[in-house]
């Protein structure tokens, strides 16, 4: 499917969905924000993918919700189309493993749509933030419930209430990134990890997937309970014989979503 804002190439298991508003430094439009929603359950509906790389630019990941189309709305307008949240609902609720693939700036919603992906990978040049107290407003996609569970209550206070950036070194030491590679290689390392992520049984990563993310909604004792019923679950799937067996045969498995 073509799409006005985003550049979505499918290859070997991997969709690499790229933002393209190049003029606007990828910021978040709805046309954007609705592309990506469609893409993103095309994606999570699409047997030959099994992992999702969201990346946009060098210059920029993307600078956050597009400004010039929010500056004229009204509460009543905001409200009334709950804006933000069947596009951030379409993010969260995408089942295949989502890499953010960030060099240049991701700030505001550019940070949130990075962080509601499932791990993110960053340059050198990476800059992340949460400007939007210089435009008079709070974060809208989450980024003061997110950033505060990756980095902490004293860095995302910080970040939320002077506006400043964090860049990669410093996101790499919170937390906030797992890993930052030179400019020249991050895609070739996101399609590296989308790689490896693609060997393994689709079931099982959604799994994982399920598992992490009950961390942050539920106590301990009951994310452990939670893991633990998964764990025990996936003994009724064809993919953990044939993992075990390939371990035992000492040969590579063959996973097939089942
Ligand atoms: N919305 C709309 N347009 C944007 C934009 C945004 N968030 N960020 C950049 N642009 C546009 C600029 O208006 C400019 O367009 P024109 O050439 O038509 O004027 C173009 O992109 C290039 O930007 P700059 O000339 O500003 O580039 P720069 O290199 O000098 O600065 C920057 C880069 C520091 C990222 C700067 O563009 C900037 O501060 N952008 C805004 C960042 C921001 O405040 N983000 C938060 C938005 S609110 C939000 O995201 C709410 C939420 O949580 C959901």
């Amino acid at each position: 499917m073509a799409y006005e804002t985003l550049i979505v190439e499918i290859e070997d298991y991997v969709a690499l969905i790229r933002l393209n508003r190049p003029d606007a430094l990828n910021a978040l439009n709805s046309t954007l924000l609705s592309e990506l929603s469609e893409a993103l359950k095309a994606a999570d509906a699409d047997n030959s993918v099994r992992c999702i790389i969201i990346t946009g630019s060098e210059k920029a990941f993307a600078a956050g919700a597009d400004i010039k189309e929010m500056s004229e709305k009204s509460f009543v307008d905001m409200f009334m189309s709950d804006f933000f949240a069947a596009e951030s609902d379409a993010i969260v609720r995408t089942r295949k493993p989502i890499i953010a693939a960030v060099s240049g700036y991701a700030l505001g919603g550019g940070c949130e749509l990075a962080m509601a992906c499932d791990f993110i990978i960053a340059s050198e040049t990476a800059k992340f933030g949460q400007p939007e107290i210089n435009l008079g407003v709070v974060a809208g996609i989450g980024g003061t419930q997110r950033l505060t569970r990756f980095v902490g209550k004293s860095k995302s206070m910080d970040m939320h209430l002077t506006g400043r950036f964090m860049d990669a070194a410093e996101a790499e030491r919170s937390g906030l990134v797992s890993r930052v590679v030179p400019v020249k290689d991050l895609l070739t390392e996101a399609r590296k990890a989308a790689a490896k992520i693609a060997e393994k049984s689709g079931l099982t990563t959604m799994a994982v997937k399920e598992a992490v993310n009950r961390s942050y909604e539920t106590t301990l004792r009951e994310g452990i309970l939670f893991e633990r019923r998964l764990f025990h679950a996936l003994f009724a799937t064809e993919d953990q014989k044939e993992g075990m067996a390939a371990f035992l045969e000492k040969r590579q498995p063959q996973f097939r979503d089942r």
